[in-house]
């Protein structure tokens, strides 16, 4: 079994349906159902018994001790974050809490469950951090892409926060011995991602014939990696990654933001045309700059290419269009996003658990005897939410 934190955001749930479906691994599930945890982006694999599901927080030092001590991980991958960047400049307090502390925690209990393994599965554990191309910072045009080793230069308490992780992830391989390994992977896109991102915003609001915003002159540079290359990814640096070492993860694909909205409008014209005929391209609207808004990412990949055999598999043109068919078929998923009914999506759907005394989710039935009470769980959820 593994441990993925974060797996009912947008890059945990497609890594659990990708552990599950593909690489055939059982899946424990600690996430904290944050606005941008959502249930029903695991309602594919809700019923699947290879699936436990604990709502908790990687900050609870307590609860990760004892799911790790009940379900003996192998592995454990961290992808629980805040990772909005824009809502790291409004309001940075809880990004220091998860994206910092959170992992601080999680070193801790990996540490001390790792002591407690026999030596054979000792070696064979993993911490995977899942980090960002955002500790690099900002690179001039003229700049080659980032690669490992690059020095960190954050530039949004999102970035710090990342990187201050990326620190102590290191640190408790350099001091501890834990067998660690990073990834810092670029802009991801696809299915679930939640539609305060620019591909699901732009689509989102395209189709409610509303502005689609544009921060600056739009000449900002992303570099875009499907959400499914990337699960591909971490899932060859668990297998084959040296301890100690950091993978960048990129598909070599850098793209100004103007030219992705005019993209999108374009395959949007083809696939749902507005009613009155126009092009969706009316609707761009350049709008007031993101404070220390970097200017370009780029990630030189050529180390998990060369060391692990990795390579991505989606040209951006076909993941771009397979991604706003998605959106488009599902737009229910959308609006109880967008109007906030996923978070009933837990009390609605699973309300069996509303009224359990434990958290634990396996494989569609609620509760699990050998584990007392804890405050984590789906019936906080559907309290809080
Ligand atoms: P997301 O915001 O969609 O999902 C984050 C998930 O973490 C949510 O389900 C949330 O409920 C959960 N969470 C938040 N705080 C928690 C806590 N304290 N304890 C447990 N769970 C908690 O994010 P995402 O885009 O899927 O990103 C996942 C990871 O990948 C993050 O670490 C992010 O930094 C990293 N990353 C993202 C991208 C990208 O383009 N989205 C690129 C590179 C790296
Ligand atoms: O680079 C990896 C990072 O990519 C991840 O670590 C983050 O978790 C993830 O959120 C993403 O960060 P960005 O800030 O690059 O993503 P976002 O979708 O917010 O913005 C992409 C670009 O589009 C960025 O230059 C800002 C711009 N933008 C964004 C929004 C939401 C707009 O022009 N208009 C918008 O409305």
């Amino acid at each position: 079994m593994i441990l993925v934190t974060g797996g009912a955001g947008f890059i945990g749930s497609n890594l659990v349906r990708y552990l599950l479906d593909i690489a055939g691994e059982p899946v424990l599930n600690v996430d904290k159902l944050t606005y941008a945890g959502n249930l029903q982006n695991l309602a594919p694999i809700w019923d699947d018994q290879r699936h436990v599901f604990v709502r908790g927080d990687i900050a609870d030092g307590e609860l990760i001790g004892r799911l790790l001590a009940q379900y003996r991980p192998r592995a454990i991958l961290n992808l629980a974050a805040e990772s909005h960047v824009d809502r790291s400049i409004h309001d940075p307090d809880s990004f220091m809490h998860t994206n910092v502390v959170g992992t601080f925690r999680l070193l801790e209990a990996a540490r001390a469950y790792r002591a407690s393994l026999p030596a054979e599965q000792k070696d064979r554990f993993r911490f995977l951090q899942v980090s960002t191309d955002e500790v690099y910072g900002s690179l001039d045009a003229a700049t080659p892409p980032a690669a490992e080793g690059a020095p960190y230069a954050p530039n949004s308490p999102y970035a710090a926060s990342k990187a201050a992780a990326d620190h102590l992830v290191r640190s408790f391989h350099r001091t501890y011995g834990l067998p660690v390994v990073t990834t810092n992977c670029s802009n991801n896109y696809g299915p679930c991602q939640f539609p305060e991102k620019l591909i699901p915003l732009a689509i989102h609001h395209a189709l409610e014939d509303r502005n689609i915003p544009v921060y600056g002159d739009g000449g900002n540079i992303r570099d875009w990696l499907h959400v499914e290359d990337h699960c591909a990814a971490i899932v060859r640096v668990l297998a084959d990654g040296r301890p100690g070492e950091t993978y960048n993860i990129g598909a070599t694909n850098e793209v100004p933001n103007l030219a992705l909205v005019k993209l999108i409008c374009a395959t949007l014209d083809e696939e749902h045309p507005r009613r009155d005929g126009a092009s969706y391209l009316r609707q761009i609207t350049f709008v007031t700059d993101r404070p220390g808004h970097d200017r370009r990412y780029a990630i030189d990949a050529g180390k998990i290419r060369s060391e692990l055999g990795w390579a991505p598999r989606q040209s951006f043109e076909a993941g771009l269009r397979q991604t706003i068919r998605w959106y488009l078929s599902n737009q229910d998923w959308v609006r109880n996003v967008t109007t906030g009914a996923y978070r009933d999506w837990i009390a609605r759907q699973y309300g069996a658990g509303a009224d359990h005394p434990q958290g634990d989710h396996p494989g569609g039935r609620l509760g699990n005897a050998a584990l007392p009470a804890h405050q984590g769980g789906v019936e906080t959820a559907a309290a809080r939410l």
